[in-house]
């Protein structure tokens, strides 16, 4: 699908938290949403995916506006996008396979048969097969993650929506779920959209990639071009300080530039 996010603004009370975020997704591609804790990468994907609505601006798929839409309209579009959200745990009363199928049921009237095949599948591609009749609290929390990434693709979306899918993992799972989404792309050509704040993983899967940054976005290109950037707010990201002590604050480029120069490779 043909994603355009046009001057997107929201406000919580005086806070402005998004103020005036604009990009396009061009169908097929992996889109990567980064920026540091609190910049607004969350509220960002909830309006792009129609749970909130902006307080101005236009989210058009395939040219339609769902900011505009009736929820009736979105509930027909959202049937066709998977989520894996941000602490979206799995359903601890349920099996990994009846999560799984979760969303089938929901969603259309299938039963039986067909649906114990749609979760096979969905848990033989997160190489989870033979995983269906344990409980969530039976498996790691890696697999977790891939049992929330199957049930997302559940009904085998057009759209693919991930607030920090590897959040809480240690390096080599975190490694290990960035290059499950990598395949699930390159096989699938879903159009997804995916937050988060590790530079590994963003640049590990993204086609194109935009930085946010105090509610705006500052940079707006591939990975490739992020890499070779000169902008100090750009470089502190990439080169790992998203997190840090230091406010990202436009008065402390300076000694960010000094800072990386210091360390920095020859
Ligand atoms: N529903 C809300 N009401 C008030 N403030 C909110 C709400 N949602 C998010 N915020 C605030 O907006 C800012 C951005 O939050 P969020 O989008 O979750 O950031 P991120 O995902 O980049 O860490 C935070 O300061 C957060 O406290
Ligand atoms: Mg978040």
């Amino acid at each position: 699908m043909d994603i355009a996010v046009e001057g997107i603004e929201q406000r919580y009370g005086p806070r402005a938290v998004l103020r005036g975020v604009s990009f396009k997704v061009a169908p097929g591609e992996t889109m990567v949403i980064m920026g540091g804790s609190g910049c607004g990468k969350s509220t960002l994907l909830r309006v792009l995916s129609g749970i909130e609505k902006p307080s101005a601006g236009r989210v058009l798929y395939n040219g339609q506006d769902i900011v505009r839409m009736t929820e009736e309209d979105l509930d027909r579009l959202r049937k066709r996008w998977g989520f894996c959200f941000q602490g979206g745990a799995l359903f601890g009363s349920l099996t990994v396979g009846e999560n799984v199928a979760f969303p089938i049921h929901e969603h259309t009237t299938l039963g039986g048969k067909v649906v114990d095949i749609m979760v096979k599948m969905k848990l033989d591609m997160v190489g989870l097969t033979g995983f269906g009749d344990l409980y969530p609290s039976q498996i790691s929390g890696g697999m977790a993650k891939r049992v929330a990434l199957a049930r997302a693709m559940a009904l085998d979306p057009e759209v693919l929506f991930m607030d920090e899918p590897s959040a809480g993992l240690d390096p080599v799972m975190s490694a290990a779920i960035d290059q499950l989404i990598l395949d699930l792309a390159k096989k699938t050509k879903i159009t997804t959209i995916l937050v988060t704040h590790e530079m590994k993983s963003a640049f590990a899967v993204a086609d194109r990639m935009i930085l946010l940054h105090e509610g705006v976005v500052v940079a707006d290109g591939r990975p490739a071009d992020m890499r070779e950037s000169l902008d100090p707010l750009i470089r502190q990201f990439i080169d790992g300080l998203p997190d840090g002590p230091i406010p990202l604050r436009r008065n402390r480029d300076e000694y960010v530039r000094s800072m990386l120069n210091g360390h920095s490779k020859a």
